[in-house]
């Protein structure tokens, strides 16, 4: 029988001291909320209920991709409380029921498959998952007897002695739909937070010798739950370590590897070297053996083999073919296609523009709606003037061209195959294949003048 998946967060998150629900808080770039339907999702639920109340709306719009089934609780009076908002579904349910916070995102799917199989065994009325943690504040305490778990006692209603314990309680919780059910109506408020305390169920099944089971979870960083931001950053800390050394044993060196984000979705390939200091996020996928230097993020982006990416550079949404090199301080905006064996150097910019094999745009350039042919090279300080301020139009620049440094190439206008735009040239209009286009001001030569100049100020 499959379980049915209940997820709290309905809680504002008074310790985030913030205006936004907790739940919506990202770690690794992706809401909380997210983290935890991402790890029931892989348990292959029944269902998937959400019990939501703070900012609901909000809630709901950031798991719209998810199939679940939304309650609201309307006023936030305890974990049981929220709990019981879902009490129709667990009254249809046939299999064990899952509950999950929101705000314990680093939960792995394989410790909750263990934590059902461990309840299955048991035939328990309860299962909960217990952590060794060094420092248990704020946490449920684990009191046990010798025959097991007895109750949970909560940090706000323990005692001085209870408060040393360092067993606490994970807030994640496997039960039979019939005994929860039966157990809710029997919550008390009776406590120190005037609140329905959901792991007061456990000292109910004891009361009913009925079974209850736990689970120590070997790594207590596994249910670390998210209460401060000091919790989200640690968070953060926790997820990115797991996500990077599983990288590097895939054969991917991170050089430092504290300082280094990789998304979820993120791909890369074998001998890829990344220095520290570099985000790579969304869907980027890096080929074999690049090596990305200190201060890139890279966004959505697909990245060929033996690509180099210089210090501190930003692209988002493009394309870089194999042999590519990038940067330092480059500017990919989304929709570049930038070809295999290119060049971009410092402070180029370039927009929605594809530049061809062997190409090159090394210093200080905007390059934004143009298509650039192979072999071009494009010097220092050019420009493409795609924005009248209305409407942005086209530049084409087909194969071979040269253009010299400091030139403005106002769009719409095609430099055609093999040609040249002199230095500091304004092109308005198209220039044929094997061309020169030139347009200054003639030079004028005044021998003298700067002399006579220093005569007439002295005077
Ligand atoms: C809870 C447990 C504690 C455990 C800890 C583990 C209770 C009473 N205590 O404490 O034993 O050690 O988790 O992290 O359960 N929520 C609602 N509606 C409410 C109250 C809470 O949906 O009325 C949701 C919150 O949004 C959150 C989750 O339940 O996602 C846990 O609530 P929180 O207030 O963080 O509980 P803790 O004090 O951490
Ligand atoms: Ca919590």
């Amino acid at each position: 029988m499959k379980p049915l998946v209940i997820i709290l967060a309905a809680g504002l998150g008074t310790r985030m001291k913030s205006g936004l629900a907790k739940a919506l808080h990202p770690l690794a770039g992706r809401p909380l909320i997210q983290h935890v339907l991402n790890s029931a999702g892989h348990i292959e639920p029944e269902k998937i209920v959400l019990v939501l109340g703070h900012q609901a709306d909000r809630v709901r719009e950031a798991v719209k991709g998810y199939d679940t089934e939304i309650v609201l609780q309307h006023e936030q009076l305890g974990t049981g409380h929220a709990v019981r908002q879902a009490q129709e579904v667990i009254a249809k349910a046939s299999g064990p029921v899952l509950i999950l916070c929101a705000d314990t995102p680093l939960l792995t799917a394989r410790t909750l498959q263990t934590l059902v199989a461990v309840h299955q065994k048991n035939r328990a009325a309860v299962t909960l998952i217990t952590a060794f943690a060094e420092n248990p504040f704020g946490y449920g305490r684990v009191l046990r007897s010798k025959t097991g778990v007895k109750r949970i006692v909560e940090e706000k209603d323990a005692t001085a002695s209870q408060r040393k314990i360092k067993e606490v309680n994970a807030g994640i919780y496997c039960f039979d739909p019939r005994f929860l059910l039966a157990s809710l109506e029997r919550l008390s408020r009776n406590n120190a937070q005037g609140e329905y305390y959901l792991p007061d169920l456990i000292a109910l099944a004891v009361k009913g010798k009925r079974k209850v089971a736990a689970l120590p979870c070997d790594d207590p960083r596994e249910v670390l739950g998210v209460n401060s931001r000091k919790d989200l950053s640690l968070a953060e800390t926790i997820w990115r370590d797991r996500v990077n050394t599983s990288w590097m044993l895939a054969g991917v060196t991170l050089l430092d590897a504290a300082t280094t984000f990789i998304g979820d979705q993120v791909q890369l390939g074998r001998d890829t070297t990344i220095y520290g200091n570099v985000r790579l996020e969304g869907k980027t996928k890096i080929g074999e053996s690049c090596t990305v230097y200190p201060g890139s993020r890279i966004i959505d982006s697909t990245i060929g083999e033996r690509v180099t990416v210089k210090d501190n550079c930003v692209i988002e949404e493009s394309i870089l073919g194999e042999n590519a090199t990038v940067g330092p301080f480059a500017h990919l905006r989304p929709a570049s296609v930038i070809g295999s064996r290119a060049r971009i150097g410092n402070f180029v910019e370039i927009k929605k523009s594809s530049i061809g094999e062997g190409s090159k745009a090394n210093h200080l350039s905007y390059i934004g709606d143009a298509t650039v042919g192979r072999d071009v090279n494009i010097g220092a300080g050019v420009i493409t003037c795609n924005y009248d301020g209305f409407q942005k139009y086209q530049t084409v620049i087909e194969d071979e061209v040269f253009v010299g440094s400091d030139a403005q190439l106002v769009a719409p206008v095609r430099i055609g195959k093999g040609s040249v735009v002199a230095a500091g040239a304004t092109i308005t209009k198209d220039v044929p294949g094997d061309a020169l286009a030139i347009s200054r001001v003639p030079q004028t030569i005044r021998v003298g003048f700067p002399s006579l100049r220093r005569k007439l100020k002295n005077k």
